[in-house]
């Protein structure tokens, strides 16, 4: 693509195979819990911002969104830890829940998340996620999932590098530097 930033590789899945995904993933989730009462989609700051707008718009079932944000501290070691930095608005116990994230890279945030949220009783927990890096990924389910990707940095549709790209409407491979 000739306008491509000069920092970016390529283009790894499209705007529309984005748009296209996330409307599938809508409709699944729409006829899971078709008899739900509600469903609580809790999002996770920053980079799940904009997969979370653009999925819950597409529902077609009562929800709430909630938010929440982690800090990881050395990502790049097996022994990376991850620090709640702000937790749900209101109570979940009880409650359908689904966390949604942007990107599971080595697994570790939405693991932490996973054991977390159980610990608030809901009565059922899954997790959607719009990529998924297969190496080294922990042992944490993906009930919705997007895309599996290739191990390489990826930027843009929430994702960023030092907070650039997170806006751009695909998902693109930085260039190695
Ligand atoms: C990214 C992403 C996930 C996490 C995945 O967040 O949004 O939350 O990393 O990595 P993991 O599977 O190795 O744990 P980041 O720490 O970059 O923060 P941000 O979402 O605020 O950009």
């Amino acid at each position: 693509m000739s306008n491509l930033h000069p920092d970016l590789e390529r283009i790894l899945v499209s705007r529309e195979d984005i748009n296209n995904r996330v409307k599938e993933l809508a409709a699944q989730i729409s006829y899971d819990y078709r008899d739900a009462e509600k469903i609580y989609l809790i999002g996770i700051l920053k980079g799940a911002f904009i997969f979370l707008a653009d999925l819950c718009r597409e529902l077609t079932i009562p929800h709430i969104v909630d938010f929440m944000a982690v800090s990881s501290y050395g990502k790049t070691t097996s022994t990376g830890a991850v620090r709640l930095i702000m937790d749900l608005r209101e109570p979940i116990d009880g409650q359908h829940a689904i966390i949604v994230e942007d990107i599971a890279d080595s697994g570790k945030t939405l693991k932490y998340l996973y054991q977390v949220l159980q610990w608030h009783n809901p009565a059922s927990l899954r997790t959607c996620v719009l990529l998924r890096k297969k190496k080294n990924m922990l042992d944490v389910p993906i009930n919705y999932l997007g895309f599996d990707i290739s191990d390489a940095w990826v930027v843009g549709y929430g994702l960023d590098y030092a907070d650039r790209f997170r806006t751009l409407p695909y998902i693109a491979e930085m260039k190695q530097k």
